[in-house]
């Protein structure tokens, strides 16, 4: 009798907490909100991670070093959410790594050849950490800087709004540039960036974002059976040092087309000139647009999780990269090891070397202008 009574009580507590956790999480699924945790410390600063949550509990967790997005659990076709961006479990990690998982670039997405460029006659020689090039701002780019972050939950979607300042002749660069970029998770499970720059002198800016995505899940192998279309009918061959060499070339007849959905890997292994310079796609595409309105970009699908992504941007170009240089010995998030091509990257840009490319859209900024780009990963499943 006494055990029944035991018993009776202890399943009485069990419902009671089910239903507690529930009603939590009920609560939880149904306002979106932002949570702080410390991440450690860099350049003697504190480092933050906010966990931006919308309604149906799609989850982005940004940090301040770097403005980086350290996770995205966005659902799969059964409504199980997933984390689609690799990266590290701690702080250290990130410092070390030149990988740029999840960061925001600056102050120039991608490539300068030979690290110099020239604005109304005078010639800026910048940090080379590429070779003889320098890529992705230099040895401290926005990547490795600790961002000003302001939360809100007000608008669209939870967001986060994080400011940089980067002095007058930071990695060379000239002016001193104020930078702000706007996280947004939306309640249509978009990941929505917002950035904008203003200079004190004439100076070049090309800001972009870095995540590998997987569309399977980080950590679950290689992403070659993605199906990827990009809207773009041309594309920027490179030099062996995967500098643009000015000519933009049509994708027809090449591996380069992306027009109608293709498997990332069916053609990354022809024997192709630039598929050898960059060990695979590592190529700037130029989106098919007039002007410089939010337009679609590319889409990704993984069959096995049902997710689709697709990128929509301001933007001229997006740099398509298969993660040619990961490779098996990188511990990510988890303990989980990330080999080669087991991320992509659409890093919505101008055009690599653009400063000293005469034909393609200007990077230059000039004191009392404003420098504006809106890029926009939006998640569903199909
Ligand atoms: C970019 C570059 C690549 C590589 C990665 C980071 O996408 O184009 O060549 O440097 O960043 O590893």
């Amino acid at each position: 009798m006494k055990g029944i009574v035991v018993s009776r009580v202890r399943s009485v507590i069990l419902g009671c907490f089910v239903l507690l956790v529930l009603a939590i999480s009920s609560t939880a699924q149904s306002k979106s909100k932002i949570t702080k945790a410390p991440f450690g410390t860099a350049d003697g600063k504190l480092v933050d991670v906010y966990a931006l949550r919308n309604r149906k509990g799609v989850e982005a967790r940004i940090m301040t070093y770097g403005g980086t997005v350290v996770s995205l659990s966005v659902p799969d076709k059964n409504g199980k959410l997933g984390d689609v961006v690799l990266g590290y479990d701690s702080l250290a990690d990130y410092q070390k790594s030149t990988f740029y998982f999840g960061a925001l670039i600056g102050r120039y997405g991608n490539r300068i050849a030979k690290g110099k460029f020239s604005i109304d006659g005078k010639e800026y020689t910048l940090a080379t950490n590429n070779g003889a090039n320098h890529l992705h701002g230099g040895v401290n780019g926005f990547d490795k800087v600790v961002w000003t972050a302001h939360p809100s939950v007000e608008g669209d979607g939870p967001h986060l709004e994080l400011t940089y300042r980067s002095r007058d002749g930071e990695e060379g660069y000239p002016g001193t540039l104020s930078v702000n970029v706007t996280y947004t998770l939306t309640e249509n499970n978009e990941l929505k960036i917002v950035y904008s720059a203003t200079t004190d002198k004439p100076t070049v800016v090309n800001l972009t974002h870095h995540s590998y995505f997987n569309l399977a899940g980080a950590g679950n192998g290689d992403i070659l059976r993605h199906q990827l279309t990009i809207n773009a009918d041309r594309f920027a061959p490179t030099d062996s040092g995967s500098i643009p060499t000015g000519e933009l070339r049509t994708v027809k007849g090449t591996p380069f087309d992306f027009t109608k959905p293709v498997a990332i890997g069916a053609w990354i292994d022809q024997d192709d000139e630039q598929l050898k310079y960059g060990n695979g796609y590592d190529h700037n595409f130029v989106i098919n647009k007039d002007g410089n309105a939010l337009s679609l970009a590319a889409t990704v699908y993984d069959a096995t999780s049902g997710r689709l992504m697709e990128v929509f941007t301001t933007e001229p170009g997006v740099q398509f990269y298969t993660g040619n240089f990961l490779s098996g010995s990188i511990v990510g998030k988890k303990g989980q090891n990330y080999p080669r091509r087991s991320g992509f990257c659409l890093e919505a840009q101008h055009f690599p070397d653009s400063p000293n490319q005469p034909k393609f859209p200007s990077t230059v900024l000039r004191p009392g202008q404003k420098y504006e780009q809106t890029t926009v990963y939006k998640f569903s499943i199909r």
